[in-house]
């Protein structure tokens, strides 16, 4: 139903947009990053102060074993290992290599003064700031805190995430240029779809709908079928209501570590699946892709967003979820201690599961930030 062009040709299409405005900001923000890890490096201190975990320990804390005996020791949960060992690694490495600064003259001491101080320079980054500020000044209570139910309170409250998915600086650029490569295939489709044969897209992990809300309107409502589906029914609740407006969307729950075919998306059925920071979450990367190619139509594409540098406030903040480390739970899969593939690792586990074509769309942006998105495609018939 989309026509074959090649994701290399959306590539250099996509190269003649400027995004100028976005890369400013991200820009900025690059400037400041020494300043914005300088802050989370305050916090993760001063909770690991509050829980009696050491700075002299923080080396140590990395044999897993041992960490595991002081959390049993100190009363915090054993759940929470990974993290606290990520965090004792941000600390440790901070330590080690104080930021090398062209801030460090201006740099506020205390935490909430820099908070601040980062809100005054960087006052466009306010979602991002208020994350990093909400979990680290709960750190302490939020490492005690058994399972995830605090965490996602303390993320979710205000429609935070809804806020950073759709309109903060980091996603906002990739919401542009997901909608410009959705634009761009779907102005070149020629046999047009109809009512009878609509274009199938498939969004999976679609979670707050940040992405989903910069590209529903670009598509024929008449001749598309859009399907909003995720793991959690919380989120197909949220975007019933946030999506009403558009009567061709349908929401689903599908389980992307179980086989589409199985739960009611069949081989082959779709033309455009859109993944936006879901597929690192699933346990087998292989499993995931190689579902997603078969539910894709001959020549249908994936278009994905993935992380490949997370900034070390990711880690704190985020670094608690269940998704961060779920791949632990499969001996099959090949990441080893973070949930994050660079963009090379990327390629391949693509091409290994039947995306021969894959490119870098991100590429076009010229940045170098945090996420990647990718555009691959199957092979046509
Ligand atoms: C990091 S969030 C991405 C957010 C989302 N794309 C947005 O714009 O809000 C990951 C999303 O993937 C979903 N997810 C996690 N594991 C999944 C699985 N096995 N199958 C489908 N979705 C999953 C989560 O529920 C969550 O909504």
């Amino acid at each position: 139903m989309l026509d074959n062009v090649a994701p290399r040709v959306i590539n250099e299409q996509l190269q003649s947009i400027v995004f100028a405005e976005e890369r400013e900001r991200i820009n900025q923000v690059q400037s400041r990053q020494d300043e914005i890890d300088r802050l989370v490096v305050s916090y993760v201190v001063a909770a690991f102060r509050a829980l009696s975990l050491r700075p002299e320990e923080l080396d140590r804390l990395a044999d897993t074993d041992y960490c595991r005996a002081r959390l049993r020791e100190l009363n915090l949960p054993q759940a929470k290992v990974w993290w606290v060992q990520l965090l004792a690694k941000i600390a440790a490495n901070a330590e080690k290599t104080p930021a090398d600064t062209g801030h460090a003259d201006t740099m506020p001491a205390d935490t909430e003064q820099l908070a601040d101080h980062l809100r005054r320079e960087l006052p466009f980054y306010d979602i991002e700031l208020t994350i990093i500020t909400r979990v680290g000044g709960n750190l302490a209570r939020l490492i005690q805190c058994e399972g995830t139910s605090e965490i996602i309170r303390t993320l979710f409250a205000d429609d935070l995430m809804t806020r950073w998915y759709t309109e903060s600086v980091t996603h906002r650029i990739f919401n542009s240029l997901a909608r410009e490569t959705v634009r761009l295939l779907t102005e070149q489709t020629q046999s047009k779809p109809t009512q009878s044969k609509p274009l199938n897209v498939l969004e999976v992990g679609a979670g707050t709908g940040g992405l989903t809300s910069h590209i529903l309107d670009i598509f024929d409502p008449h001749s598309t079928s859009y399907q909003f589906t995720d793991v959690g029914a919380f989120f197909l609740r949220s975007g019933r209501r946030r999506f009403a407006n558009y009567p061709f969307v349908e929401f689903a729950t599908l389980d992307l570590e179980r086989r589409c075919g199985e739960q009611g998306f069949a081989d082959g059925s779709c033309n455009l699946v859109i993944a936006n920071n879901v597929i690192h979450d699933t346990k087998n990367l292989r499993f995931t892709l190689r579902n997603v190619a078969q539910v894709l139509a001959p020549g249908g594409y994936l278009l994905m967003i993935e992380l490949t540098d997370p900034q070390i406030w990711w880690h704190m903040c985020f670094g608690s979820l269940d998704g961060w480390w779920r791949f632990k739970s499969d001996p099959g899969d090949d990441r080893e201690d973070l949930m994050l593939l660079k963009v090379e690792q990327w390629y391949e586990v693509l091409a290994e599961s039947g995306f021969h074509q894959t490119a870098v769309l991100s590429d076009a942006l010229d940045i170098d930030f945090a996420n990647r998105a990718f555009l691959s495609q199957v092979d046509g018939s």
